[in-house]
């Protein structure tokens, strides 16, 4: 079985992808911590995110690099989303997404474009949202439980930046997959949410 959770940041997609992954035993991939990995390498070498030859370079990054708890940072997320706009990061970054959902057994994938681009025959497609000024408090949150002075309003602007720039590219834009099943967190604990996604997939698979 592949399921494919789909959705902004900060909506809660790799909460509940890790839940289902634990429910139904199968792999996860988290496919943002691939383009974090290669923003990381990016700013390491010094090389231009926008340009797209220089963010293709960083696709061959070190494997060690997907540990390294700098990923989980705004600044290398708001870096993930400037290149993962260059279409030939994204080819760069498809057969090994691919290869992973179509393991035997299958498997459970959180990102922009699981659903419509990486496994579009999915067995359970879930679109997860929630309002960005309840994602940003959530970030802020946690950023604050790490030590972190960042306002409130500067995480709101990032998350509105990020948003923007991820539904507003021409590669694999975050849009919802036409067979994908709505899961608003806004106004759900984790639990709630978490069962709400299980009862989802049970609707489609
Ligand atoms: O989900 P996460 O916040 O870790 O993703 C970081 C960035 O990587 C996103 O803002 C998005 O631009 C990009 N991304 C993507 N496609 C995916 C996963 C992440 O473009 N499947």
């Amino acid at each position: 079985m592949i399921i494919a959770v789909d959705g902004p940041a900060a909506s809660g997609k790799g909460t509940v992808a890790k839940a289902l992954a634990r429910h139904y035993n199968l792999p996860h991939l988290d496919t943002g911590l691939l383009y974090r990995a290669v923003a990381a390498t990016v700013r390491r070498m010094e090389l231009d995110p926008a340009e797209e030859a220089d963010a293709v370079a960083a696709c061959d990054f070190d494997e060690l690099t997907l540990a390294d708890p700098v990923l989980r940072s705004d600044e290398v997320g708001q870096l993930a989303s400037i290149v993962s706009a260059h279409p030939l990061v994204r080819a760069a970054l498809l057969a090994r997404q691919k290869r992973f959902a179509h393991q035997d057994g299958g498997a459970v994938l959180d990102g922009r474009d699981i659903g419509t681009v990486i496994a579009p025959d999915a067995d359970a497609k879930l679109f997860v949202k929630a309002t960005p000024q309840i994602r940003a408090r959530r970030r802020h949150a946690e950023l604050q439980g790490h030590g972190s002075t960042v306002s409130f309003d500067k995480v709101l602007a990032d998350i509105r930046a990020r948003d923007a720039r991820d539904s507003g590219r021409s590669a694999a834009p975050l849009v919802m997959a036409e067979d994908a099943a709505l899961l608003d967190s806004s106004f759900l604990s984790i639990e709630a949410s978490v069962a709400k996604a299980i009862a989802l997939v049970e609707q489609q698979r």
